[in-house]
């Protein structure tokens, strides 16, 4: 049997990072928001059987994007985004999924992830999960409280950890409810593989595949989307 991989996008987060009237997953980037820019992205690789949006409990905004599509599930969003994420795997699991499946959870927030990262990331499925990175470029420095230099930290074999990133769905969900039952926090899917002790392998990915976090980044990913249409 071929296998079948899903997709987790959490979009329940404010992002108070942008300082903007509405959760930034709203703001728009030329003609479309970055929930959707993103969503896009997604439905177009088409290995994903269904890709489910868990979102915020009083979302005003995904409703009047009048977003549809046969691939396309909402759920409601939890309060941490491993939360979220939680819920969005169970609801693929109500809808077809089968906890031996593949799922790509990836941020709402990175709507100029390419085709070639996604299919990238596909082909190098592994037991232990695997995961978008771009290994680190700059010289890397530890600071102290006063933001005074304390030393060089050496540079090699170090990432920025990006997503999606990838896992079997039975093994990401046992983790993440490990994880919470142990109260260790976690701000990736990685982070909760690696606590039980997996070792996911680390994908390189394209640049372009940024967070919008702040205001700046609005600038930069508007470039990307253009580019990589
Ligand atoms: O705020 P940050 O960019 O780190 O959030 C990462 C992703 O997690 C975003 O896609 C955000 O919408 C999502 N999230 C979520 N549920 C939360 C918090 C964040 O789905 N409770």
């Amino acid at each position: 049997m071929t296998e079948q991989v899903f997709a987790v996008v959490p979009a329940a987060g404010i992002g108070s990072r942008m300082q903007a009237d509405r959760p930034k997953q709203y703001l728009y980037l030329d003609d479309a928001t970055i929930l959707e820019h993103t969503v896009k992205r997604l439905l177009q690789f088409t290995p994903f059987q269904k890709i489910v949006l868990p979102l915020a409990e009083h979302d005003e905004y995904f409703s009047q994007l009048n977003l549809h599509h046969e691939r396309l599930l909402t759920c409601d969003g939890g309060a941490e985004r491993y939360h979220s994420v939680l819920n969005g795997i169970d609801c693929l699991l109500q809808h077809g999924a089968q906890v031996t499946d593949w799922v790509m959870v990836h941020d709402v927030a990175r709507p100029c992830i390419t085709q070639q990262d996604l299919r990238a990331l596909w082909s190098a499925r592994d037991e232990q999960g695997c995961i978008l990175g771009m290994q680190v470029r700059d010289t890397m420095k530890r600071t102290d409280n006063n933001n005074q230099i304390v030393n060089t930290v050496e540079r090699e074999q170090l990432w920025h950890a990006l997503t999606p990133q990838l896992a079997q769905i039975g093994v990401l969900k046992q983790s993440i409810e490990t994880c919470i039952k142990n109260g260790h926090v976690i701000t990736d899917e990685a982070s909760a593989l690696e606590y039980v002790g997996l070792h996911p392998k680390m994908v390189s990915g394209h640049p372009s595949n940024i967070k919008v976090t702040r205001p700046d980044d609005l600038i930069m990913a508007q470039l990307f989307v253009q580019e990589f249409k």
